[in-house]
């Protein structure tokens, strides 16, 4: 395999170089390395670094298990650039060979360990303070093991965003065994069906999980779950998850904790409209941003100044500040179903505010609305302020 050096963060690593065929793309080469998840593995160490502050304990003596490594790079950057003891796996031959010379070519044969195995078997054999699982697609046949590995703190990357968000159905019931709509806050339901499938493979070993970190970027969605041991704390988890029912028609939405959804909701139409509801679940429904720990990834981000600080800055100030409630609204739909054309999406944040609702903006869109306004005050704080900004 020829290799070209790339620079990323503080290290330098080797990569598979793209060879001269027009049919070169990322997943035909022997090793995996995307360029475009630069973005990712900033926040992934603005992420960790900020997470061992907070832990007050010894980088080095926090481990860490990046368990499908690839070229190594993810791994070799928490050991260079956040200073932690890590174990950087993977099971294809070729990627094993290119991770053993990645941590010779920074000088971290002291800090890493290059491993070979499957990653679940690896995670049931062994346990770390951080396992950081970044697969192919879906996590799901690496959560079990994963939330048995982890001990401090579980790091996920999904790039099956179709069967997450619903728009494969059939295939996100199999993974996840939850029902996702295709609603315009599709990105976010993506995330909670997700997060729900962590929070319950975490609570099969009696751990409970505090998401402090979420952002769906491009293709994939990430998530930073720090993991607190014992009964209790996974029982007050699973009493994070429930369900969202929602109508297609007028856009009416409501959410209730619970596992059984008649019990949750009756089986009566929407409350709003009359017309059958839909429904999305089980789902988590619990916080899935700690403002105290994005603030923290924040000045991290800052400090280090890496590659994508710019975008990564973006991203997590939007999370810092995005309201705690588990949908949002596209402001087009909105507009488009009262009959008005979109004024600036500001203009009915600071509406609904005015009108003494909660309103913020979301990471998951630039176009998506966030507030604890029902439906109809929204369509009426929507109506008076885009129709008098046309009367003008
Ligand atoms: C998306 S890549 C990882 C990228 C890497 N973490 C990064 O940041 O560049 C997925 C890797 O997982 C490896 N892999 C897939 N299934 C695996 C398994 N069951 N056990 C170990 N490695 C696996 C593949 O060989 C591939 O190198
Ligand atoms: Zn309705």
């Amino acid at each position: 395999m020829s290799t070209h050096v790339i620079c990323e963060g503080n290290i330098r690593v080797r990569v598979p170089l793209p060879d001269d065929s027009s049919d070169f793309t990322i997943s035909s080469a022997s090793v995996f390395y995307n360029p475009e998840m630069e973005l990712n593995r900033d926040i992934t160490v603005a992420a960790i670094s900020g997470f061992i502050d907070r832990t007050g304990v010894e980088p080095a003596s926090i481990s860490y298990a990046d368990v499908m490594s690839a070229s190594g790079i993810r791994g070799i950057r928490i050991a260079g650039e956040v200073g932690l003891k890590c174990w950087l796996n993977d099971w294809n031959q070729d990627a094993y060979e290119l991770i053993q010379e990645n941590i010779k070519f920074n000088g971290l044969e002291e800090s890493c360990t290059p491993s070979h195995q499957n990653a679940n078997t690896l995670m049931h054999q062994e346990q770390f303070d951080i396992v950081d699982l970044d697969p192919f697609g879906s996590p799901a046949p690496f959560l079990d093991a994963a939330a048995r590995s982890a001990r401090r703190l579980l790091c996920i990357t999904a790039t099956d965003t179709a069967p997450l968000c619903g728009a494969h159905l059939k295939s996100g019931i199999r993974k996840y065994a939850a029902v996702p709509l295709n609603t315009e806050y599709h990105r976010e339901m993506g995330a909670r069906v997700l997060l729900g499938a962590a929070a319950r493979a975490l609570a099969r070993r009696d751990k409970g999980m505090n998401v402090l970190l979420t952002h769906v970027t491009r293709h994939y969605v990430r998530v930073y779950l720090e993991i607190i041991k014992g009964v209790s704390h996974a029982d007050s988890t699973m009493e994070k998850m429930g369900f969202i029912s929602h109508c297609i028609h007028c856009g009416f939405r409501e959410w209730e904790s619970g596992l059984t959804p008649e019990q949750v909701f009756g089986l009566s139409g929407c409350p709003n409209c009359g017309k059958n509801l839909k429904l999305a679940g089980p789902l988590w429904l619990g916080r899935i941003q700690e403002p105290d720990f994005c603030g923290a990834v924040l000045k991290e981000l800052e400090t280090r100044k890496p590659g994508k600080c710019k975008e990564a800055m973006k991203i997590v100030v939007f999370c810092k500040d995005e309201l705690n409630i588990p949908t949002f609204y596209d402001h087009h739909w909105l507009c488009k179903k009262n009959g008005v054309s979109p004024g600036p999406i500001s203009d009915l944040i600071s509406a609904l505010k005015d009108a003494g609702f909660m309103a913020s903006r979301t990471h998951f869109t630039g176009t998506g609305v966030k507030t604890d306004a029902g439906i109809n005050n929204i369509n009426d704080e929507l109506t008076f302020v885009f129709n008098k900004d046309s009367l003008k």
